[in-house]
């Protein structure tokens, strides 16, 4: 039996006919006052960091797609390898009808969730969130056109202010809500835990969170993860200035920063630094700030929590959802789980 709804406005409306996607956007490329608030602060602390968020402008999403085909970066390969796995069953066992994706990015993961739907017979609708109204637009698009009457409605937004604007979902559907690439192991403690219970609060009983968590295990290929043999990491995280130079006309050279990556132990997780390679002078007129990296001293711009079965439990109970699967590969590197409401 399938559940699937035929698009309203298919019916009722003439040629030319409307695409069969939406797209709420509540981003604007350089209009953005909070980000910039949020960056001139971090920039200015005592010990100086950047957001991630800066890593992806389009330059930035193209070298992160290059990190992904990367023998060293296992994670997305790993992730992949369980959601082909795992999703059918998953599917099954809480029949359901919907996926809400944030951070869906180009959507390449998506294809194995909804797959999975189609083939149970169940998917109705399909929701991408995502910082970049392009992402959305051509992920919605193409899963529009690849899966015809699920009906797609994305949003674009930041995932700090807009997960709220995600809509309701049906009285008798059943959501998943995935938050893939271990992305939620870039936000500190803090940060996550907000994270967390924003992310609950998109579920109503019997729906689910899916979740990919990279795993606290070898350091020595946890560092080479990030610290590559062919440098992609190294632009990658250099890349972080060229964008904000572009962005608030900053006159620091790329160049002038090395590339670090460590294993913080304590913390179980991998920082990414940029370390001047001499005194410099960061002029960030757009901004209005100088920050002044003293050579030898770094920049924050990443972290990324490497967690266990027990960390990421915990913080499920801490945002009032239950473990309900556990899913990792055999060498232990990488995990999916979900979780629903208790
Ligand atoms: C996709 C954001 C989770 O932390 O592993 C890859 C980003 N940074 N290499 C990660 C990243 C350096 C990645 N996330």
């Amino acid at each position: 039996m399938s559940t699937r709804a035929t698009p309203p406005d298919q019916v009722t409306t003439r040629s030319p006919q409307p695409l069969p996607w939406r797209l709420d956007c509540h981003v604007a490329a350089g209009d953005d006052a909070a980000a910039a608030d949020e960056l001139r602060r971090a920039l200015t602390a005592r010990r100086p960091w950047l957001p991630a968020r800066w890593f992806y402008d389009d330059a930035g999403c193209d070298l992160f797609v290059r990190i992904t085909d990367l023998a060293e970066y296992y994670q997305t390969r790993t992730e992949q390898a369980l959601l082909d796995q795992h999703m059918d069953a998953l599917v099954r066992a809480h029949g359901l009808t919907e996926l809400v994706e944030i951070g869906s990015g180009a959507a390449r993961k998506t294809r194995a969730i909804l797959d999975a739907m189609e083939s149970a017979g169940t998917l109705n609708r399909f929701i991408p969130f995502d910082i970049s109204p392009g992402a959305v637009a051509a992920s919605a698009a193409d899963i529009a056109s690849a899966y015809p009457g699920t009906r797609v409605h994305g949003v674009a937004g930041d995932f700090s202010r807009h997960l709220s604007r995600i809509p309701r979902r049906p009285a008798d559907g059943r959501r998943m809500v995935a938050f893939l690439g271990g992305t939620i192991g870039n936000l500190d403690p803090p940060r996550r835990r907000t994270m967390m219970r924003r992310l609950a609060r998109l579920l109503r009983p019997g729906d689910c969170l899916l979740l990919g968590t990279d795993l606290a295990h070898d350091p020595e290929v946890l560092v080479r993860a990030y610290d590559d043999s062919e440098g992609v990491t190294a632009e990658f995280n250099r890349n972080i200035i060229r964008h904000i130079n572009h962005a608030y006309a900053g006159d620091a050279d790329p160049d002038a920063f090395a590339h670090v990556a460590r294993w913080n132990a304590r913390a179980s997780r991998i920082e990414m630094h940029l370390r001047a390679r001499r005194d410099i002078e960061w002029n960030i007129a757009g901004l209005g700030v100088v920050v002044p990296v003293e050579a030898g001293s770094t920049i924050r711009t990443e972290i990324s929590c490497k967690f266990t079965a027990d960390s990421v439990r915990a913080m499920y109970e801490d945002a009032g959802l239950v473990l309900a699967d556990w899913h990792e590969d055999p060498q232990g590197r990488y995990a999916l789980s979900v979780a629903t409401r208790a």
